[in-house]
């Protein structure tokens, strides 16, 4: 036999084996399931043989996905971690927010947001127990057609200028995060803290794949939304800092042009939309107009 009767015999083994394992999901019920299964199927097959997996190389895949099972627990998700700094998160998000005319664009959900946060008045604090310079964040919810929503539920959420989100404080103090409804001509308006950059956890296993590929775990200055009306279909996504220093490497490639905004740093003593006394000290400010598309649209 030649060689080149070798490695076709070899790619034939390979092959068969591929559809072998294709095969045997043939008769999964359920439709979805099936595709699901067999479209996994080729994929990772595909994968050991692009790459010429080698049996050390397969045992090191399985103790390190087991680490990541391992530090995973009702606080820490290290397998959404993993699929986030894959961007399997975010391509995720992609093809199921496929452009709605002018709504709004979606970006991750992240693992600090919390249930059942404090509610303000249209025009109170989120802020809390968080420190950071205060920010004041304004806009109107609207539908794809332009109309006004009013009564839009608008959950905010965000970490201090030391990069923690409140549930990571050790003693419960509660901070950078609220919710409030939008007014009767769709607008809301609430102060916050000027959003810094932050990195993701990064003492496990997601912390050595981003080492060993000479990755930063940071993740580029955000402040988190949610935005829920009747009829309308939910918006999860971040307004991020226009200048900021991570909004090329942000480590789960949450950034989307669209929601890079000026955050305009007003100068210390400049008057407060809202007449607020902050002791001279500087602010900043931003305009985030919320488009939402239609439930069923
Ligand atoms: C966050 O924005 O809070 C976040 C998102 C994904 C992974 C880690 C943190
Ligand atoms: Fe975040």
């Amino acid at each position: 036999m030649t060689n080149s009767n070798d490695d076709q015999a070899q790619v034939q083994r390979e092959q068969d084996l591929t559809d072998k394992v294709v095969a045997s999901f043939a008769n999964t019920p359920d439709d979805r399931l099936r595709e699901i299964l067999q479209a996994a199927t080729r994929h990772l097959h595909a994968f050991v043989r692009e790459v010429r997996l080698t049996e050390q190389e397969w045992e090191a895949g399985i103790e390190y996905l087991t680490a990541v099972g391992h530090i995973t627990d009702d606080k820490r998700q290290e397998f959404i971690l993993l699929s986030d700094t894959f961007g399997v998160s975010m391509q995720t998000i992609t093809i199921n927010n496929r452009a709605r005319g002018n709504a709004t664009e979606a970006t991750v959900f992240g693992p600090f947001f919390v249930q059942d946060s404090p509610e303000i008045d249209n025009g109170g604090d989120i802020s809390g127990a968080a420190t950071g310079m205060p920010c004041y964040v304004e806009g109107t919810v609207r539908g794809t057609d332009g109309q006004p929503v009013p009564g839009a539920r608008i959950e905010a959420w965000e970490a201090d200028d030391d990069g923690l989100y409140d549930v990571q404080y050790d003693d419960g103090r509660v901070g950078g995060r609220a919710h409030l409804f939008s007014d009767e001509r769709g607008e809301y308006r609430f102060w916050a803290v000027q959003p810094t950059p932050y990195p993701i956890p990064y003492d496990g296993p997601v912390g050595q794949m981003l080492a060993a590929s000479e990755r930063t775990p940071m993740r580029a200055s955000h402040l988190h939304f949610m935005v829920t009306a009747d009829g309308k279909r939910r918006l999860v996504t971040h307004i991020f800092v226009r200048g900021d220093s991570q909004l090329e490497t942000d480590s789960v490639f949450g950034v989307k042009d669209s929601l890079v905004l000026d955050f305009d740093l007003q100068p210390a003593g400049t008057p407060t939309p809202d007449g607020r006394d902050l002791h001279g000290g500087a602010w900043s400010r931003v305009r985030f107009d919320v488009v939402l598309a239609d439930d069923a649209g």
